[in-house]
């Protein structure tokens, strides 16, 4: 079972910040990173979830509606009085670069299924471009035409069909990539395994999961990794990987 870092190390870190990508670089065996990307105002692609601000910073109202200079004002609590800034996918890369040229893998979903932003598939894959990434990342979102988009300007790009059931991903990549099926993999909910392995014939399944997160305190619940592996999973999105790797 290969392992990614959802949002960052997520659970013991807030979600989608340089502490929670800093703790996912260090741990060994780690096979990828995921994170969300949202655009403001004036164009810059920031790291966060939501589409709202509300929930993890200081602010509130939409990340399309502030310029980057007023996203960079507002505040995440790390804990311990400390605080940190919503960051830019390009310091995020910053950060993790020479992992990723290590073999890291980087799962960058565009957050573009409730609000439309114009030009970002473009921008995302100039970025990965100049830095030469394209080899070490993955693009998902559950806005399947997004994906199309990405594949049409980079006919090598990775693609990561998000969706709840693993059918429904099966079914949009047979629809929207047809014979270009390649370098595609499927994303649904852990959950959602609604077909089983034969049928699955060693496509790439990434399952993630819900709920949980900093600053709820960790359960100790494991999963039991080898039965989603029965059922064709062949990685997970988890919050708190360090559980599973050191
Ligand atoms: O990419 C898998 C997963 O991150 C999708 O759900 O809401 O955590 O972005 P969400
Ligand atoms: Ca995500």
């Amino acid at each position: 079972m290969k392992i990614w870092a959802h949002r960052g190390c997520s659970q013991n870190n807030p979600e989608n910040t340089l502490t929670a990508f800093s703790k996912a670089i260090e741990l060994h065996g780690l096979a990828g990173i995921e994170l969300d990307i949202q655009m403001s105002k004036d164009g810059e692609m920031v790291v966060i979830h939501d589409e709202r601000v509300d929930r993890t910073t200081d602010g509130i109202g939409y990340v399309k509606d502030f310029t980057y200079a007023q996203l960079n004002k507002l505040w995440i609590e790390t804990g311990n009085g400390q605080k940190e800034k919503i960051p830019t996918i390009k310091e995020v890369l910053d950060l993790i670069q020479d992992r990723m040229n290590a073999g890291l893998l980087l799962n960058i979903e565009l957050k573009n299924s409730m609000i439309f932003y114009n030009g970002m598939e473009e921008k995302i894959l100039d970025l990965i471009s100049q830095r030469g990434l394209q080899d070490q990342t993955v693009y998902s979102s559950f806005y399947t035409k997004s994906l199309e988009r990405i594949r049409e300007e980079d006919s090598r790009s990775s693609v990561g069909i998000l969706d709840t059931k693993v059918s429904d991903c099966f079914y949009k990549e047979k629809g929207c990539f047809g014979k270009n099926a390649v370098r595609t993999a499927l994303h649904p909910f852990w959950r959602g395994m609604d077909f089983n392995r034969e049928r699955l014939c060693g496509q790439t399944v990434r399952a993630w999961f819900t709920g949980h997160l900093y600053p709820e305190k960790p359960t100790g619940t494991r999963l039991d990794l080898s039965r989603l592996e029965q059922q064709g999973i062949t990685d997970v999105f988890l919050n708190e990987p360090e559980a599973y790797l050191f």
